[in-house]
């Protein structure tokens, strides 16, 4: 890899990124039951009905983990903690094993010299708030914000900085209207509710936090660069629909405190009543932003309802998921964003990386290119002006794809999932070579 920390402004942060239920084997611990352990148990929802009951035994093998993190020369570990596990009903008792699990990460953190960036949601809901209509349930956002509490009571003194919801799109549009994740549903009312409650949810957690005087928190989005696939003005009008569904929903919410008229043709009959209220608490400051970004989106319109488009496979060369590899729309995203909706708020790039073929004695050239060229887009982006703090890769190591189980190996370190042993790729020691020189 032809990049040094010299190539990029002082002070920008490298790290690497994991989700709890992705890696730390939600079978152990006091862990309660959740929506993705069910929806994994119902035949035909994930690859081989694989779930993160084991996973990688990141619960049992935390310090080798981290001593990993801590050799890549990472200066950011961004982890998740998994609220079935500190609160095995949703509500309620605290699973103390949980809270403690989280406290030793933290410490084994900070004892290696990383920074802790914690999310509070990546996706695995506790079952029992599943059973009350889970995101759709217009009490989520005082649930969520309890949980946030709960958590930040514990390690909130030590966390270097906290995101609230992994990806808001997925939590709502995946999982309610497209039912490629967990709950696995396909209704558009629930669809709305969701889509509007994951947002208040957000702001709930905010403003709890804020009232505790815990700083540097931040929200984490994932955007699609949107093209057309071909001329016509139907692919031009099927683009904007799915831009305003996937990234102008949420950030026009949080950024600008409204909904793009176009996403409302669809949704708002079915919105909860008086939403607009919410949306002031929606829009609560955040301290930064942190981009998903993975590929980019050919649309072409459909003769379906609305929203009346679908996807088109594209020409590009693509990662073992089918997603194309176009570095320019990490760049173009990233100017995108800072010029209509963040101007001056810090961005941070909280996933990128391809899933790929791999095997442990085959080097993984495939994503040490996609590292490369990724990063060159940020390079570009910050040469552009945009205010660009830091980048983290997805991920740490292979771990389970939700739906698509543990076939799509994202990891810089291979894991073997029968016998759970770790090894550096290529593309670890790559980076390595180069984020262990810190200037
Ligand atoms: C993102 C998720 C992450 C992982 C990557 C590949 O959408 O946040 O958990 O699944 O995709």
């Amino acid at each position: 890899m032809h990049l040094t920390r010299a190539d990029f402004p002082d002070g920008f942060l490298f790290g690497v990124a994991t989700s709890a239920y992705q890696i730390e084997g939600h079978g152990f611990g006091g862990a309660g039951p959740t929506h993705w352990d069910t929806w994994a148990a119902t035949p035909g929802n994930t690859a081989n009905a694989e779930n993160g009951a084991v996973a990688c035994d990141h619960y049992h093998r935390l310090d080798e983990d981290l001593d990993l993190i801590r050799d890549l020369g990472a200066d950011v570990y961004r982890f998740s903690t998994s609220w079935a596990r500190v609160l095995p009903e949703g509500r309620g008792a605290v699973n103390p094993a949980g809270l403690d699990f989280y406290d030793r990460l933290v410490d084994g953190c900070l004892a290696r010299g990383i920074k802790p960036l914690l999310t509070l949601y990546h996706w695995e809901l506790p079952a029992a708030l599943s059973d009350l209509g889970g995101w759709s349930n217009a009490d989520i956002p005082h649930w969520f914000a309890d949980y946030a509490r709960v958590v930040m009571d514990r390690i909130g003194d030590r966390v270097w900085s906290t995101a609230t919801i992994n990806e808001l799109w997925c939590v709502s549009w995946n999982g309610h209207f497209l039912g490629r994740h967990a709950p696995g549903m396909r209704d558009i009312r629930a669809t709305a509710r969701a889509m509007h409650h994951v947002l208040k949810a957000h702001g709930c957690a905010v403003q709890a936090l804020r009232a505790e005087g815990i700083g540097n928190l931040g929200a984490v989005t994932n955007l699609d660069w949107v093209m057309t696939a071909d001329d016509s003005a139907e692919a031009r009008a099927a683009a904007e629909r799915y831009e305003a569904i996937f990234n102008h929903w949420f950030l026009g919410a949080m950024f600008k405190a409204r909904y793009p008229a176009l996403v409302l043709e669809g949704l708002e009959p079915h919105l909860p009543d008086g939403w607009q209220d919410d949306m002031a608490l929606i829009a609560a400051p955040v301290d930064w932003l942190g981009i998903n970004y993975y590929t980019r989106k050919l649309m072409a319109s459909d003769p379906g309802p609305w929203p009346a488009y679908r996807d088109v496979a594209g020409p590009l060369e693509t990662t073992s998921m089918g997603w194309e590899v176009y570095p320019d729309g990490l760049y173009e995203i990233l100017k995108w964003v800072a010029e209509t909706h963040t101007g001056d708020l810090p961005l941070h790039i909280t996933e990128n990386g391809m899933s790929g073929p791999d095997k442990v004695d085959q080097p993984d050239t495939a994503r040490i290119a996609y590292l490369e060229s990724h990063l060159t887009a940020c390079r570009r982006a910050i040469a552009d002006g945009v205010p660009l703090k830091g980048y983290y890769a997805w991920s740490l190591m292979d771990n389970y794809e939700w739906a698509r189980g543990y076939e799509k190996r994202f990891g810089l370190v291979h894991v073997d999932f029968e016998s759970l042993a770790r090894t550096p790729k290529a593309s670890y020691q790559a980076l390595a070579s180069w984020w262990r020189q810190k200037v």
